[in-house]
């Protein structure tokens, strides 16, 4: 079974006058003066969704940041773009810390009015059976914040994470468990700094290597360089996977470009990941295999 990752697709409009709130209008100085819409372009957006129809695989994970500010307008192009891809097979999507930008957008779950048939609905962390062989626990560890981007995972999704990776329908399966913060990085420390991680990752860590021998691999997006990393426990090691953004900008220049991922998962296992890239007009395999050219 083949099951292909995208993040961070980031899919920007401008906000109109009447949606500046204080953060947008920071968030829209950094993005529309200083330049940083110009990181992520739809060329990218649209070929990676592209290079996911022509791979025709069997699941799709896709771990948040499908916006840049949470506008109904972004929704509304990011549902037009992603809508027939979603459709094509099992999907998971998890909201990113920017798809709950505003304490408005956060509250409405604005994400769920377009994408609840993908993120599910109700009390997370939320199941999702892809296909026979594979399942997905989606983690909502995002929260709006006045200027920072760190997540958080209470007590309450903690403690049904701990019942979940129990649960009998897992039994058998390869679990991914889909996050869109990281917890580690390329170095293999702990992620941080504190303004833009995931404040108790620790707690996070010891209840997922708990339930190590359940979890067949992690994925994350959030940092758009992609990298891959382990979470290492007594005697057990759970890969932690992120392709890096499938919106990024082609610059060469600047050694950055999108990305997306395809896990093969065959009896229970990871046989193999593989990365694609961008080249500036198609997803192409990544020379020498993942993550063989850094982020
Ligand atoms: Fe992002
Ligand atoms: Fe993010």
């Amino acid at each position: 079974m083949r099951v292909a990752h995208l993040t961070d697709l980031h899919v920007m409009r401008p906000p109109s006058v009447g949606e500046l709130t204080v953060k947008r209008m920071l968030g829209s100085a950094n993005l529309y003066v200083m330049g940083r819409a110009s990181h992520f372009t739809e060329a990218a957006q649209r070929a990676a969704v592209a290079a996911v129809e022509r791979l025709a695989p069997d699941a799709l994970l896709c771990s948040g940041d499908l916006t840049a500010q949470a506008l109904p307008a972004e929704f509304e192009a990011a549902a037009e773009l992603l809508t027939p891809l979603f459709s094509r097979q099992p999907t998971a999507l998890i909201p990113g810390n920017h798809d709950v930008y505003t304490p408005e957008t956060f509250l409405e779950r604005r994400i769920e009015e377009r994408f609840g048939a993908w993120t599910g609905k109700g009390d997370w962390p939320r199941l999702h059976l892809l296909g026979d062989g594979v399942a997905c626990v989606a983690l909502d560890v995002c929260r709006a914040q006045w200027i920072l981007s760190s997540g958080t995972i209470d007590e309450g999704q903690l403690d049904g994470l701990d019942t979940l990776l129990g649960d009998d329908r897992l039994r058998g399966r390869f679990v991914f468990v889909m996050l869109h913060y990281p917890l580690r990085n390329r170095r293999g420390e702990p992620y941080g700094p504190a303004t833009r991680n995931l404040e108790n990752a620790a707690a996070l860590e010891a209840l997922l290597l708990k339930h190590a021998r359940r979890i067949g691999a992690i994925v994350h997006g959030h940092e758009h360089h992609g990298f891959r990393a382990a979470l290492v426990g007594d005697g057990v090691e759970i890969p932690i996977l992120n392709p890096g953004a499938a919106g990024y900008a082609y610059l060469p220049k600047k050694g950055r470009t999108a990305h997306l991922c395809v896990y093969t998962v065959e009896d229970g296992a990871l046989r193999g990941v593989d990365r694609l890239r961008f080249d500036g007009e198609a997803f192409v395999p990544e020379p020498g295999g993942a993550w063989a050219s850094g982020g």
